[in-house]
């Protein structure tokens, strides 16, 4: 009866978003997490790469991977900035193995020589988080001709993992967590326009619907490395409290600020989907530590035809296989 009612709260909180995004739906649910949580040393010999681990959610996972144990590697684009976070890690978890890396997960050339580099460092990757996010205020291309936000949430995650495909297989059952939003609900996939050429850009629409591909790709993503025993999740945190989301929706934070979640709880499931177990089934979205619906509304259901395009798409503009 309890665990039916803890369900039911739980679907409630979820379809209501802001109660279930904002930290209220955190302190509702943890209650019935608390069994659930990784245990202290969980990640004990195992190596994680975080990227975008120089701030928010990124750092917040960084720190409590190194507190369950693990070697961490902080995967940022700016190395001043990355140096503090390694200042505060070490600060907070006294003995932390932490390691820094320059990589515009943007930039595919960037990608290309940090996988590189890391598989001439390390042995092995057990846990790969696809964190770094951006909220572009304007249309912006990369150095190789792609939409920002395209190159970051989509292209640059996707080449990582393939480059690091020998570290993540050679760690035997290794996990893939790719960081999306909830604000991927209110968008279709643009199976046609992935670069958002087509009509007026706005930041926000651009970030929702490459954050709907991380999430619609997820499963195909799982397929291409299930082999070599990779799992791959996309979650989407809730409404944390960020510098990112300080800088790029000053409004939302004002009017919001007093509800949203800390960093760390923000960064909850990441830490969950890669310490927990059993390791859970991969190819699937989380929130709060549970699976969730990857559409509420008919109108942002793609055809199984759009996304095989897609893959198509970014499978040659990251020169990979098909
Ligand atoms: N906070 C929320 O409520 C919320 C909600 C839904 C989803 N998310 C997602 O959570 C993730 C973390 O966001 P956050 O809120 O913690 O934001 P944040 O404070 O802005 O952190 C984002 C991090 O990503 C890094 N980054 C951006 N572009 C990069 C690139 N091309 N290469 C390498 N690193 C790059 C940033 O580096 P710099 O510091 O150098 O800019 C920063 O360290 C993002 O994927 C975001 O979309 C957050």
């Amino acid at each position: 009866m309890t665990h039916l009612l803890t369900r039911a709260l739980d679907t409630a909180l979820d379809r209501t978003v802001v109660p279930g995004y904002s930290k209220i739906g955190y302190w509702l649910r943890r209650p019935s997490w608390d069994a659930d949580d990784p245990r202290p040393g969980s990640l004990t010999g195992k190596t994680v790469v975080v990227t975008g681990a120089s701030s928010g959610l990124g750092q917040a996972t960084a720190t409590a991977t190194a507190r369950l144990g693990a070697t961490v590697h902080l995967v940022v684009r700016d190395l001043a900035k990355g140096r503090t976070a390694v200042t505060a890690i070490r600060g907070e978890v006294p003995g932390a193995e932490v390691h820094l890396h320059r990589c515009d997960v943007s930039d595919l050339a960037s990608v290309r020589a940090f996988a590189a580099a890391l598989r001439g460092s390390a042995e092995r990757v057990d846990v790969l988080v696809h964190n770094a996010g951006v909220l572009p205020p304007e249309r912006t291309e990369t150095a190789d001709g792609h939409e920002v936000a395209f190159a970051t949430h989509v292209l640059g995650p996707l080449l990582m993992t393939e480059l690091l495909r020998p570290l993540l297989a050679a760690a035997g059952r290794s996990r893939v967590v790719v960081v999306s939003s909830g604000g991927m609900y209110a968008q279709k996939l643009p199976a046609d326009d992935p670069e958002y050429r087509d009509g007026e850009y706005r930041g926000t629409t651009a970030y929702a619907r490459t954050k709907r591909m991380q999430v619609a790709l997820a499963p195909l993503m799982q397929e291409r490395w299930a082999a070599d025993g990779i799992a791959v999740h996309t979650m989407h945190p809730g409404w944390a409290d960020t510098p990112g989301v300080v800088t790029s929706l000053p409004g939302f934070h004002k009017v919001m600020g007093p509800v949203l979640r800390d960093a760390e709880t923000g960064a909850d499931t990441v830490v969950w989907l890669a310490a927990t177990e059993p390791a859970p089934g991969g190819g699937q979205f989380w929130h709060d530590r549970a699976p969730r619906p990857e559409h509420y509304l008919p109108r942002t259901r793609e055809s199984a035809d759009e996304l095989a395009r897609l893959w198509a798409y970014v499978l040659d503009a990251t020169a990979l296989s098909r």
